[in-house]
């Protein structure tokens, strides 16, 4: 395919030192450029320790995983922190929003882990961002002053200050009521539409599954199930 963003290849996990537990048994998945996936699964079916991979937060036990043709195993820890933050963003289902700064200071922190200063630019882009997830209005308030959709928009903001061309979400509504869920959810499908960034989104709503270009479904370690629902790939 010509268009393969992410390729894993044999990827396990085992969690251990003396006593050894397999949690993830050889798994080799591809992901195309733009392709939203919902990840489904039992909890403890190893949803959160295949996307933490996936997202260089965690090595696997054996197998490679390639993102955009890096072997993510040919980065030492410096390489791959850098690399995740030029190339990931991560919502989770606690927005981790630090509460001591406001909202638009979290915004710009994947931005200043790297950069000394904050340029007028990248400020606009911030606010820019804050517009689009609806809360540009809270800009200066502090984080923990928000509400809890609030929050998890202000997360998605932060996910996408760096231009990521992945996002990794793990449960991001799992805490939000219906009708937060389903703002939160149209937000980051119109992300993936606009900015044509891959999304892996992990969930146990069945439904919003339906409404993704694909869907897995992990059971025990496995990948038990691999439906397209519309094929973004170039063959
Ligand atoms: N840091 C860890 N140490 C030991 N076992 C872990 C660790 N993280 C997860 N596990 C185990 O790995 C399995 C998969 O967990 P996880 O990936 O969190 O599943 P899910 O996200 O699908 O609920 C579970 O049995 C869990 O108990
Ligand atoms: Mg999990």
């Amino acid at each position: 395919m010509a268009d393969v963003l992410i390729r894993t290849a044999g990827i396990t996990k085992d969690y251990g030192n003396k006593v050894k537990t397999r949690v993830l048994f050889g798994i080799d998945l591809e992901f195309c450029a733009g392709e939203f996936t919902v990840m489904l699964g039992a909890s403890g079916s190893g949803k959160s320790t295949l996307l933490n991979i996936l997202g260089a937060l965690d090595r696997s036990t054996e197998g490679d995983v390639f993102v955009n043709n890096t072997n993510l195993n040919s980065l030492d820890d410096d390489g791959l922190a850098l690399f995740r933050n030029q190339t990931m963003g991560f919502i989770f289902q606690s927005h981790f929003l630090l509460p001591q700064f406001t909202v638009l200071e979290n915004v710009l922190i994947p931005h200043m882990i790297y950069a000394d200063r904050v340029n007028p630019t990248i400020e606009k882009r911030a606010l820019e961002l804050l517009d689009m997830v609806g809360i540009s209005h809270r800009r200066d308030n502090r984080a923990n002053a928000i509400s809890g959709g609030e929050q998890q928009r202000a997360a998605i903001a932060r996910a996408l200050i760096n231009r990521p061309r992945i996002i990794l979400a793990d449960e991001p509504t799992g805490n939000l009521d219906t009708a937060n869920t389903e703002k939160v959810f149209s937000l980051l499908q119109s992300i993936n539409r606009e900015f044509k960034t891959t999304f892996i989104m992990v969930t146990h709503n069945s439904e919003l599954a339906q409404r993704s270009d694909r869907y897995l479904v992990m059971s025990d370690g496995r990948i038990l199930e691999d439906k397209y629902l519309n094929v973004k790939c170039l063959e």
